[in-house]
């Protein structure tokens, strides 16, 4: 489903979207990403929030050296990419269409000593979680992953699961719709939550995430 009615020539700051492919430099390195808009829609191609994720990563905020990391929701899988080539460990995930895409992505753009270091695997939201080892994730991410209100409540269950207690997660968001406030205030009712980067001319939020502690009845 495509995130905003579109066609390739009505609103050229997106007809980026359309290029087969979409460059970057990250981590020392330039990074090649194929793009496939017709075959997959909004998983296959480069969104600005994983571009604005990567920058924050690079900017060294966070300590990726020797982590466990997940990242939900890939797509192309840029910011997985970019994790690895910081030092993480990463498993890369999104639901079963996108990966062949995503795996070729992962190939292309991560040195062979690296490959290692790096597993793509289908990640529905909310489905099959106990596949993933429960709160066995140092560091989640997700770049432009809130957008769809039917998916917000296993969003916040498959977050809730991958974590524990000292994992941290980043969303970068764009803030589109009213609703995509409501996920937030969804996620702050569990995870303590903080923004912690604005890219104003892309218009991304970063927010950090810990896992509050569970409330015990008496
Ligand atoms: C807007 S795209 C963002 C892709 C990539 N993170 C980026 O920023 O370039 C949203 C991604 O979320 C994934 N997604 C949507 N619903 C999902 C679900 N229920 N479970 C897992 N992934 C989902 C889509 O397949 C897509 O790759």
């Amino acid at each position: 489903m495509a995130l905003v009615p579109y066609t390739e020539t009505s609103f050229p700051a997106l007809s980026k979207l359309h290029n087969a492919s979409a460059h970057f430099r990250f981590a020392n390195r330039d990074l090649h990403l194929a793009q496939d808009w017709k075959k997959l829609g909004v998983a296959a191609v480069v969104w600005d929030a994983a571009v604005v994720m990567c920058m924050y990563l690079e900017m060294g905020q966070v300590d990726l050296k020797g982590k466990v990391a997940i990242e939900l929701g890939a797509g192309t899988g840029l910011v997985g990419i970019v994790a690895a080539l910081l030092g993480s460990t990463v498993t890369i995930t999104d639901r079963e269409p996108a990966l062949d895409l995503l795996s070729a992505n992962v190939r292309t753009n991560l040195p062979p000593e690296l490959h290692e270091s790096v597993a793509v695997s289908e990640l529905t939201w909310g489905e099959n979680l106990q596949r993933y080892p429960a709160g066995g994730f140092d560091l989640v991410l997700g770049a432009d992953i809130v957008y769809l209100e039917d998916t917000f409540v296993p969003l916040l269950q498959t977050l809730e699961h991958v974590c524990s207690d000292l994992s941290v997660v980043l969303l970068a968001c764009k803030i589109r719709y009213e609703r995509d406030t409501n996920f937030l205030a969804m996620l702050s009712q569990r995870f303590r939550t903080e923004e912690v980067y604005y890219e104003k001319q892309r218009d991304i939020h970063i927010f950090k995430a810990w896992k509050l502690p569970p409330v015990r009845d008496l």
